[in-house]
């Protein structure tokens, strides 16, 4: 009983610990090595007490640097999550020196390692959304499958730590001399990478069960596409190191290109001026009409001509075009009129129409 309750205080005790150096990162205890660079980035720039003059400053860039330091080196990490604080302590045997909190900006802003971290590839992928949610502004959700790195190994491709071995055949250095004669009695050294490892230096003894050593795993993620009203077409928003993540890269982008579905016989879009094509009969062409329009956005747009309407003629309706981002203004609708004739006419309205096209006065007659 007692050694239960124990244990259970010993892991609540645990976890309590280890919360606090992803508190001070401000991540979550999942966050991906990425996430947690990032986090340093942000963090570690706005503590830094060159910039900043609060009294506490100093304070939060010494813990924001213990805490990357820790969570930034798997094994660390690992001893922390499972043992916390003095988990760590332990490891480090006691002699633990905090590295000089500038000396972990320095390296991380400053270092070669970072500005040689390869990029991985980018992924652009054209997007059609509603020519409706381009006139509005619409968020839509839309989903990702990528490869995230695997969260049992965190990217190791081994079962445990433990199970990560230095290369015997290269000693750890990935590579191997090799003696070459290039004349009898005459040998040059030259390098080759190890084949035993890879040249990685080091060996898996035992893969890690839940990637089977691959080292990612396939993930399906969410987003969420945020369309400002009157986004111009092929707009490319930029998800930023969100595509497939490698223990070998830092995660490129995924790129959308934004365009409006084209509808056969709908709205037509170019740039702020928006298209419509409306069918009138030959009465309406003739004697004038009013019609309602609905817009994009359900509104109601009278369409209103008096007197006679060419096929083919453009009304101009200004201000009731696309949203112009950035400025509280439209640009223009442009309606074309298509007339329909009737395929055929009674015997009486043939009459009738005679007799008007014949009248003194008539359209007819002047031309
Ligand atoms: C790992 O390999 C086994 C056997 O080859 C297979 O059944 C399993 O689906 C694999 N798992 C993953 C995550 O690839
Ligand atoms: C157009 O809509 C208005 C209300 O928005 C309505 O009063 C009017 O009768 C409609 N006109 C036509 C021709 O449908
Ligand atoms: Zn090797
Ligand atoms: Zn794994």
């Amino acid at each position: 009983m007692h050694a239960a309750l124990f244990l259970a205080l010993f892991v609540l005790a645990t976890f309590a610990a280890a919360a606090d150096l992803y508190k001070v990162l401000d991540v979550h205890q999942s966050a991906s090595e990425k996430d947690i660079r990032q986090a340093y980035k942000r963090l570690s720039k706005r503590f830094h007490p060159d910039k900043n003059k609060d009294p506490d400053a100093e304070n939060r860039f010494v813990e924001i640097a213990r805490a990357y330091e820790v969570l930034s080196d798997p094994t660390k990490r690992q001893i922390y999550d499972r043992h916390g604080e003095e988990g760590l302590k332990a490891h480090e045997g006691g002699q633990h020196q905090q590295a000089n909190p500038f000396d972990v900006f320095q390296s991380f802003f400053g270092g070669h390692q970072h500005q040689q971290a390869r990029r991985g590839p980018s992924s652009l992928t054209e997007f059609e959304v509603q020519l409706s949610d381009m006139y509005q502004g619409a968020s839509i959700d839309f989903m990702i499958k990528k490869k995230i790195l695997c969260d049992h190994c965190r990217g190791s491709g081994a079962a445990s730590d433990n199970d990560i071995h230095t290369c015997t055949s290269c000693g750890g250095a990935g590579v191997k001399l090799v003696k070459q004669q290039i004349f009898p009695g005459m040998f040059a050294q030259s390098q080759v990478s190890c084949n035993d490892c890879g040249g990685r230096g080091k060996v898996i003894k035992k893969k890690c069960p839940h990637c089977n050593g691959s080292k990612v795993v396939d993930h399906t993620a969410h987003y969420t596409l945020d369309i400002p009203a009157g986004m111009s077409e092929g707009h490319e928003v930029v998800f930023e190191g969100e595509a497939d993540e490698s223990p070998d890269w830092e995660a490129g982008d995924v790129i959308l290109r934004v365009r409006s579905k084209k509808e056969k016989g709908g709205w037509r879009r170019k740039e702020s001026s928006l298209y419509w094509k409306e069918t009138i009969g030959i009465d309406e062409a003739l004697l004038g009409f009013e019609r309602n329009l609905t817009h994009l956005d359900g509104h109601i747009v009278p369409l209103v001509r008096k007197g006679v309407t060419q096929p083919g003629y453009v009304q101009t309706i200004t201000g009731e075009g696309m949203p112009i981002s950035g400025r509280s203004a439209h640009g223009d609708l442009f309606v074309e009129y298509n007339v329909v004739l009737p395929l055929e006419i009674s015997q009486q309205t043939r009459r009738k129409l005679a007799e008007a096209f014949q009248s003194p006065g008539s359209a007819h007659d002047e031309l």
